[in-house]
Formats: structure tokens, C-alpha cells, sequence
């Protein structure tokens, strides 16, 4: 435990984010332990805060008490408590059922409720008055995603000494989809306490420049918003990961002897298609069972001489909506291995499991064909991470036009996932690339990695931050 827990500290760099890099598990027997936690926020924040000593705000994944602080990998933790019914209403609810649908296109239906948002405000404020009392004297605070935009007003009320930087995550909807929220105004004026408002699209910034307009009335030009006395600043940066990292782990010889285990293991399939996602409604994983589906059913494509391997990371299993789309896709999976699998040979090698990272490079450089169809993504870090791990240029990637990296990977196989004969279309052509070709197309997306991986995301956002201080 460190000195952090007691009161006001002196952290120069505090990142707040409701989930801490770790989460806090309890096995049967009653122990608990620290893994790794879920999600893109992590991989790409963990490699930032590590290598600056920082500090982390953040729950520890079980309902409670909180934790004493604590360092791990070069971080301190600062664990924030919530109780069973705040897991309920402000994680489950409020983030998980009302904004998270409604930023993503409205994929599934939000459902709106004033208890959930009178805990989202609680919750906020604890996580508030925790950065209050860690951040240093004219300390910088980074809060991130969609789980606390009301932090940084509230925040700037409690230390107006701080820099305070937002970053979101996932998209920003237009007005049109906005407006939706019951507590639209409430919002706005919670990320406007920043300095500078981050996200991965330019339109997304264009949205909340607008959204401050012409909700709030307030004098917006190009970038930026007036309020309150002070210039708030509404740009994109699209967030990377460690590619030179990842590219080291996937060409290591430890992962590529398992990738041809892995091969081997699948019975030495002609082509491997890979899926890699957190088990959620807006990553299509229905729509490339569906598209696999069809392709054996009109023979285009056999089993097992090609093979679907699905690995989808257990995500929110309490949310309704989640509860609905696992079932689908258990069903859909179970259908096409009644019909197409033999023994010992499955169509579809489907794993609701989290693995290491590891395994995950090994499976990235065992795939022919990575498929990400997400209906709407902020980014997609699957898709940076399967191009970062093909050193050897081979693979192609099928991407959805409505992920992030879809405006940086554009010599992917680029689909529309609503639109089910091109995906399968483009998967076919991605199964038959000439290798020369697909070379040309991986060589092309790794330039554009190397030179835009994270280090470039978190020193671009934070010397556009340290121009407001
Ligand atoms: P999201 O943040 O919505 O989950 P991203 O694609 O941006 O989506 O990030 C997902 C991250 O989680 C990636 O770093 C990916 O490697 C990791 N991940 C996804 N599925 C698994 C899994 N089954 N096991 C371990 N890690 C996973
Ligand atoms: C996405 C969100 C993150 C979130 C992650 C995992 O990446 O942007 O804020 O942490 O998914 O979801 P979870 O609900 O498990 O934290």
C-alpha cells in the first residue's frame, strides 16, 4: 500500500478510468487475486501510465468496499468502492444500458431510467473527490470513457489548479441521437470542465462542438468551445496500441511455434478465419457466423477444410441485452457445427474465454483471414493488434467500415456489416488473395501502425493538453 490512500498526495499524472488495469476476482475456494482487466481501455492506457509512473483511479471490479491503494507494474492503484446497487444502477445501467447503446448507433434499444442517473451522479462525485485528493498541486488529470463524464466539471469545481484532459472511447453520436437523453445538458456540461476533450473521430468532435451550440448556445468556432470564461478544446486522436511490442511477442519463437500447434491442433485446416472480441452486441459477431454460414451452405466454402475459430471474451453478463446475445450466437454456432462439423471436426471453434496475450498472437499469426464486423466501434484495437502481429506480411484482415480503424486500415478488405453478400463477398476475396497482393496491402497498414502506435496517441493528446496549462 502506498502513501496515496492517506489524503491528498502529490501525483503529477493521475489517469481516472472506471475500470483499474486490474480487476479483483474470487476463486471458489474464497481466495481472491488481481487479473488483467477487459477492453481496449486498458491494453492501450496500462503501457502509458506503467512508463510514467502514474497514478490510476479506478474500481476494482467487485461490488464493495474499496481496497487499499496499491502499486503494481510501476503504477499506483487507486481503488474506488462501489456497492452491489451502484453496480447495478451506474455501471450495469446507466453506462451499460443507456449510453453505451445510444453512443453506438442505437445498435440495441437504451432504456432511460432517474434512478441509474442519480447514481451515475454519486458515483461521479466519488470519483471526483478521489483525483481531488491524489492529484498533485497544478497536476495533470486525464479521466476517461463514457462511465464519468461528469468528472471533469466536477473536478475543476473542487481544484481549479488542475489541467483536466477527457478522453472518449467509443463514437460520439450526432444531435439527432444525443438529444435522446433525458439528462442531455447535464453531460455536455460535465466534459465541458475540461480543457480538452478528446475522441477518435474528427466528426465525433464536430458533434459535441455542435451539440454546444446548439443545445448550450454557446460561441463555438473550428475546435473549440467558449465557456464559463475559458476556451475548451474538441479534438480526435485515434488511439493505438504498443505495435512494436506486439509486433515483438507475435514474431517471437515461443508464439509462432504455438501458431503452428495451434494449426495443427485445428487438424491442419486449408484456411483459418479468425474472430477475436469482447462478447458484445455491436461487434457483428452474429453477421460472420451468418456470412460463414451461408458460404458452406452454398458451398463456396467446406468444412473442415476451412474453419471459423470465434474467441469471445465474457463482457457484462448481468445486462439484459447481453444475456440475448449470447444466447443467439450459442445458437448459431451450435446450428452450423449440427450441420456442417464432423467428429473431431468442427466448422466453428467457438471459446467464451479470455486468453492470454500470447495465445492471442499465436492464433492472430495462425489466421489466414481476420474478421472484424462490428456495426459500430470507437476504434477496434483487434484490428491493429492482428495487423501488428504480421510481421511475416501474410493474413488479410476484413474491417468494417463503421470501426475507428477503419479510416486508418484502408487497404483492409473493408465491409459493410449490414450488408450480408459482400461480407461474404469480401471474405472470399480475402480467402484468395495472391500473396503478393496481400503482402502489399499488410505492408501498407504496418507503415501506417509504426508511425501512428500509441506512444504517438498519448504524446499528441498530452502536449495539446500541456498547451492549455
Ligand atoms: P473493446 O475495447 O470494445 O473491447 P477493442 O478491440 O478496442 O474492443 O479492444 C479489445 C482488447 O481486448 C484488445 O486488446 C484484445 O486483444 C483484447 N481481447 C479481446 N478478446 C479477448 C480475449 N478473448 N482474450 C483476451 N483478450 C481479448
Ligand atoms: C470498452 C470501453 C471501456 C471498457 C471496456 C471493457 O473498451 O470503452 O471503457 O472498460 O470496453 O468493458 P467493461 O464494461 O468490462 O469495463
Amino acid at each position: 500500500s502506498t502513501s496515496a490512500g492517506q489524503g491528498r498526495a502529490d501525483s503529477p499524472v493521475v489517469v481516472v478510468a472506471n475500470r483499474l488495469p486490474v480487476d479483483q476476482v474470487t476463486d471458489p475456494d474464497g481466495t481472491t487475486r488481481w487479473q488483467r482487466s477487459p477492453g481496449g481501455l486498458v491494453t492501450a492506457l496500462e503501457p502509458f501510465v506503467a512508463g510514467r509512473g502514474g497514478a490510476w483511479v479506478g474500481w476494482s471490479g467487485s461490488a464493495g468496499g474499496a481496497p487499499e491503494p496499491f502499486e503494481s507494474g510501476g503504477m499506483q492503484l487507486i481503488p474506488v468502492g462501489l456497492e452491489e446497487e451502484e453496480v447495478d444502477r451506474y455501471y450495469e445501467g446507466m453506462s451499460n444500458a443507456s449510453l453505451w447503446p445510444l453512443y453506438h448507433d442505437v445498435v440495441e434499444k437504451p432504456e432511460y431510467h432517474r434512478t441509474w442517473w442519480d447514481t451515475y451522479v454519486q458515483v461521479n462525485k466519488r470519483f471526483a473527490d478521489r483525483a481531488a485528493e491524489v492529484a498533485g498541486e497544478h497536476a495533470i488529470v486525464w479521466v476517461h470513457d463514457y462511465q464519468l463524464q461528469l468528472v471533469p466539471a466536477m473536478l475543476r469545481q473542487r481544484r481549479p489548479d488542475l489541467t483536466i484532459g477527457f478522453f472518449l472511447h467509443i463514437p460520439f453520436p450526432p444531435y439527432e441521437l444525443f438529444t435522446q437523453l433525458p439528462w442531455r445538458s447535464a453531460i455536455v456540461e460535465g466534459l465541458l470542465g475540461a480543457d480538452l476533450v478528446g475522441f477518435q473521430r474528427p466528426s465525433a468532435a464536430a458533434n459535441f462542438v455542435q451539440l454546444a451550440r446548439r443545445l448550450h448556445e454557446l460561441p463555438a468556432r473550428g475546435h473549440t468551445v467558449e465557456y464559463d470564461g475559458r476556451t475548451v478544446t474538441a479534438r480526435a486522436f485515434p488511439i493505438s496500441i504498443d505495435v512494436a511490442a506486439f509486433d515483438e511477442l507475435a514474431s517471437s519463437p515461443e508464439v509462432l511455434a504455438r501458431a503452428k500447434e495451434i494449426r495443427a491442433e485445428l487438424g491442419n485446416p486449408e484456411r483459418i478465419i479468425l474472430g477475436v472480441d469482447r462478447l458484445d452486441y455491436t461487434k457483428g459477431i452474429s453477421v460472420r457466423l451468418a456470412a460463414f454460414e451461408e458460404l458452406l451452405e452454398d458451398g463456396a466454402l467446406e468444412a473442415p477444410g476451412t474453419v471459423l475459430v470465434q474467441v469471445a471474451t465474457p463482457s457484462r453478463e448481468r445486462v439484459e441485452h447481453y444475456v440475448h446475445m449470447r444466447e443467439t450466437i450459442e445458437q448459431q454456432v451450435g446450428h452450423i457445427n449440427g450441420i456442417y462439423g464432423s467428429i473431431g471436426g468442427p466448422a466453428v471453434h467457438y471459446f467464451n474465454q479470455s486468453m492470454p496475450r500470447e495465445e492471442l498472437a499465436a492464433l492472430y499469426r495462425a489466421a489466414d483471414v481476420m474478421l472484424v464486423t462490428p456495426y459500430r466501434d470507437g476504434m477496434n484495437l483487434v484490428a491493429k493488434e492482428y495487423v501488428a502481429a504480421r510481421g511475416d506480411l501474410g493474413g488479410a484482415l476484413v474491417l468494417s467500415e463503421f470501426a475507428g480503424a477503419a479510416a486508418e486500415l484502408k487497404q483492409a478488405f473493408l465491409v459493410n456489416p449490414h450488408d450480408i453478400a459482400g461480407v461474404k463477398n469480401q471474405l472470399v476475396r480475402a480467402l484468395r488473395v495472391e500473396p503478393a497482393e496481400g503482402a502489399r496491402r499488410m505492408r501498407a497498414m504496418r507503415r501506417h501502425l509504426f508511425k501512428n502506435d500509441l506512444e504517438h496517441w498519448a504524446t499528441s493528446f498530452f502536449d495539446a493538453l500541456r498547451a492549455r496549462a
